[in-house]
């Protein structure tokens, strides 16, 4: 493929992405703020790199030139994306991101009309937590197709052990529980809707409400009203119930969250973080309908990183080949068949 396509952020998904997207062919730079970092996993990747400082406009509309397609990689994307998105709209370059932050999800669909307007595609949420979300949703909505309510528990594993990773973790936290009730995003008691859940591997686990891009971008898909999202927390019911209301006020300011990444990636040392073994991640999703009707929906991937790397592969194809103006999700783009046969590809290697 002759496209060309900037990775911005040479962390572990960076990195792990732009070693997928060479391995396939395509025309691949990687970019981030550190002339020394961003150097050395490209010279690493044998790829070309560009510096950028995502404070300076000039010098990011600068790295855009000649690109077709910008990955943003770099998290916590509250901070990266409006800027990034920001100068990919004025250069005319094509946006996907991995977030699954709410903020940055609530920015992105925010600027849809301007993306249309610049006949300029984003898709924000290309990492597993947005996909395969988005997937199981699909699933579910076609059993139930007049649902009114939409559950989403996902159950990242094996992601590695990073301060990028560590960061959207404590701000999940911070954001507290939020659902959305009737099409109004609500915050909800973590008290009253933490609950035990079994998974489907048959594990038992305690499971809080969170407020991640899926309640922005699921139901912009869906046209679900009612969308809650879950993720496991690995204390007793009771532990949850008690702790997490008080920890997560504890964690809203930034500085706080700052002072807790520098201590755990302190006490972890400077070693290199090992790439985590292959465990199977899950997105699932219940549909229910006013009747009570239900149906849930389960997509298990092996590894997250591989299956990233897949859709994001698909999706600049999508993006170079059709008219994808405007914001989407991953699921509205490449759509139910396609996730469902790429999921298949990744089960069966
Ligand atoms: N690891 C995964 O498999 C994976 C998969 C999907 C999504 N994600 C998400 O992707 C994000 C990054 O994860 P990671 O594992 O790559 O973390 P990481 O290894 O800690 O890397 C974070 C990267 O983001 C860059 N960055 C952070 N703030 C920046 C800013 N304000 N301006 C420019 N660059 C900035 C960092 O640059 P410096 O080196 O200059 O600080 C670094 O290159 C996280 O939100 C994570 O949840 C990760």
């Amino acid at each position: 493929m002759g496209v060309s396509v900037l990775v911005y952020g040479a962390g572990g998904a960076g990195r792990s992405l732009c070693a997928a997207l060479a391995a396939a062919g395509l025309n691949v730079e990687l970019a981030g703020r550190s002339p020394e970092r961003v150097g050395a996993v490209a010279r690493d990747l044998g790829v070309p790199y560009r510096i950028a400082d995502l404070r300076d406009r000039v010098s990011v509309l600068g790295a855009l030139d000649g690109v077709h397609l910008v990955i943003n990689a770099a998290g916590p994307f509250a901070r990266t994306a409006p800027p990034l998105l920001s100068a990919a709209l004025t250069a005319g370059v094509h946006y996907l991101d991995l977030s699954n932050e709410y903020s940055s999800h609530t920015h992105a669909w925010f600027r849809h009309r301007d993306a249309v307007a610049r006949q300029t595609a984003i898709v924000c949420g290309s990492g597993f937590g947005g996909t395969a979300a988005g997937l199981a949703a699909l699933r579910a909505v076609a059993e139930v197709p007049d649902a009114h309510s939409l559950d989403i528990l996902f159950v990242p594993r094996g992601s590695s052990g990073t301060a990028g990773v560590l960061r959207s973790t404590l701000s999940l936290v911070a954001g507290g529980g939020r659902g959305l009730l009737n099409g109004t995003l609500r915050r909800l008691s973590v008290r009253r809707f933490a609950r035990a859940e079994t998974l489907p591997n048959g594990d038992v686990v305690s499971v809080a409400p969170v407020s991640t891009g899926d309640l922005v971008s699921i139901a912009r898909g869906t046209r679900v009203p009612n969308v809650m999202v879950f993720t496991p927390v690995r204390v007793s019911l009771r532990v949850l119930r008690v702790l997490m209301p008080p920890l997560s006020v504890l964690l809203r300011p930034g500085w706080v969250r700052e002072a807790v990444v520098a201590a755990v990636m302190r006490r972890k040392g400077r070693a290199e973080t090992p790439v985590p073994a292959p465990r199977m991640s899950y997105a699932q999703a219940t549909a229910t309908d006013t009747s009570g009707r239900s149906h849930t929906a389960v997509v298990a991937v092996p590894h997250t990183r591989d299956f990233m790397a897949a859709v994001c592969l698909a999706l600049i194809e999508e993006v170079r080949g059709g008219d994808v103006a405007g914001c989407h999700t991953p699921a509205q783009v490449l759509g139910r068949d396609r996730l469902d046969e790429l999921v298949g590809r990744m089960v069966q290697t």
